[in-house]
């Protein structure tokens, strides 16, 4: 067939139509870039990953390909990570991050092939679902940070006279993470009520990051597809006896990759109370791309100004991780509680290594003003009931925040047991607000005492070893003498007047926990 239709041709025509073929030929390959892509992925690149709830993660890369190796650079939720693993080969892109330095075998993996001129990828972060997204060309100015807004000069933020006792409630990041909706918040606060949870004094629903959406054309932040109607539901918490919380970040993004209130904080603050909320939770994490750390106090205060600003009491809970020792300067931006260190998890080692760090700081709590060693992980699986009454004990002898982090739908009764011990709940709130000291520590065994009102002390004897050990007090290393009245609150039990000392067989990784008083 071709044979017959060329040889219609004369000769010159059909050199002619060969020049013409080999100048298309030549076209062809210059307009060709998506080919060029297959086989090097060199250069900038924004990945779009949909939250299903109606945002979109970005997450950016500048890769480097030599051969079939790929180097270079992630921006993930805008924070540099080092690329450890990379490779394209046979049209196949997998990229290994480092997650932190620290820890340099804790990666997320991006794997995928080209489709078109985008690249189609799979994401698995450790412990999270997998997701995908496509990932199109970019140039650098895409990480670049939003122009930096001026901060106000250091001033006293006014007293909002809220959180004399350290707040009790619920926050939903600890069990939920980003799989919280405007549904289960409310089928928590129907089992805050049930469980009697807001009976013996938790009263806070809060609500921590995925809440946000986009911003409408006036600027103002809205709820997602999973929070339609915030409003709405701060009415259904109010219904309950309950207060509600929320959570955002003085950066562009919060820790998720949310929208976070840089260049909207007043605008935020008057949305938060126009919905009728009760409490922020404000957490540095992108704010390092527009401020430095020696700044935090002045990006602090600007928000606590402009929560006081609004006339609604909302409590301002500080998170920030611990920097620039932020129980030093904590109560004078407004804020009511400060987180002191890095996350908790639901884990013996972690929940130990923030719980016996606090003493140290411990003075510098005051009613209104807590330091927070983070929420409550009781009731979520990854403790033994003894690490858990130790959780409990120790964060209430710290009057830190009591914030549980589980799923109180589904409690069983020893988690009930333990987060409503009204006895314990009593030393974390108790009103003359001392703080707890280190009375010893011999090895894992460490004694803290923190005195209460009507002349109690409040001691924990604790056993941080592998094995069960005796721990002891003396009445003296405590500045009293003689024989005191011994309770046990764990056991509910009077164990009588005691004289001089009182000694405890302490389980691994457990406490005994009594008051003592004349
Ligand atoms: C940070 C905070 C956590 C939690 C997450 C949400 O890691 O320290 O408590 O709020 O962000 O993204």
């Amino acid at each position: 067939m071709n044979y017959h239709v060329s040889s219609r041709f004369t000769p010159t025509t059909r050199i002619i139509l060969a020049r013409i073929f080999l100048i298309s030929c030549v076209l062809l390959l210059g307009a060709l870039p998506a080919a060029a892509q297959t086989t090097d992925v060199t250069g900038f690149w924004v990945l779009n990953v949909p939250t299903g709830d109606g945002n979109i993660i970005k997450t950016f890369f500048d890769l480097k390909q030599a051969g079939e190796q790929v180097t270079g650079t992630a921006y993930i939720r805008y924070g540099k990570a080092t690329i450890g693993e990379g490779s394209f080969s046979g049209g196949k892109l997998h990229l290994g991050v480092i997650l932190s330095p620290l820890n340099p075998q804790r990666r997320a993996f991006y794997d995928g092939t080209f489709e078109g001129d985008k690249l189609r990828l799979t994401v698995h972060f450790p412990n999270r679902d997998v997701a995908f997204g496509f990932a199109e060309r970019t140039t650098p100015d895409a990480v670049a940070p939003p122009p930096r807004l001026p901060l106000p000069e250091l001033h006293d933020v006014p007293d909002s006279g809220l959180a004399l006792a350290p707040p009790m409630g619920w926050n939903s990041w600890n069990k939920f993470h980003r799989s919280i909706d405007d549904v289960t918040v409310r089928g928590i606060a129907d089992a805050m009520v049930a469980s009697g949870m807001r009976d013996v004094g938790y009263i806070y629903i809060n609500i921590d990051d995925t809440w946000e959406g986009p911003r409408d054309a006036q600027g103002n932040i809205t709820g997602n597809l999973k929070f339609p109607n915030m409003k709405g539901l701060a009415d259904y918490v109010h219904s309950k006896g309950l207060k509600i919380g929320l959570y955002s970040s003085p950066g562009p993004q919060t820790c998720a990759g949310y929208e976070g209130s840089y260049g909207h904080e007043q605008q935020d603050a008057r949305t938060y109370a126009a919905w009728g909320f009760d409490y922020l939770k404000y957490d540095w994490c992108s704010a390092s791309r527009v401020y430095n750390k020696t700044e935090v106090q002045a990006v602090y205060q600007k928000m606590g100004d402009a929560l006081l600003s609004t006339g609604r009491p909302m409590i301002f809970s500080l998170c920030e991780y611990g920097w620039d020792d932020v129980w030093k300067w904590g109560a004078k931006v407004g804020g009511n509680l400060w987180r002191t260190t890095g996350d908790i998890n639901d884990h013996w080692d972690k929940m130990d290594e923030i719980g016996f760090s606090q003493f140290d700081i411990a003075s510098y709590t005051q009613a209104g003003h807590w330091n927070d060693p983070d929420m409550l992980e009781i009731g979520n699986g990854g403790m033994t009931a003894d690490e858990y009454r130790t959780h409990m004990s120790l964060w209430s002898l710290l009057a830190a925040p009591l914030l549980a982090g589980n799923d109180l739908r589904t409690m069983t009764e020893e988690t009930k047991s333990i987060l409503m011990n009204t006895e314990v709940i009593a030393i974390d709130q108790d009103p003359e607000a001392h703080p707890v000291k280190k009375i010893s520590e011999q090895g894992h065994l460490v004694v803290a005492a923190r005195p209460l009102m009507h002349q109690t002390w409040a001691v924990g004897l604790f056993n941080r070893g592998d094995a069960a050990a005796k721990v002891s007090v003396t009445w003296k290393d405590l500045g009293l003498h003689g024989k005191l009245q011994v309770r046990d609150l764990w056991a509910h039990k009077d164990l009588g007047k005691v004289a001089d000392q009182f000694s405890a067989e302490v389980p691994s990784h457990g406490v005994v926990l009594i008051t003592v008083k004349h």
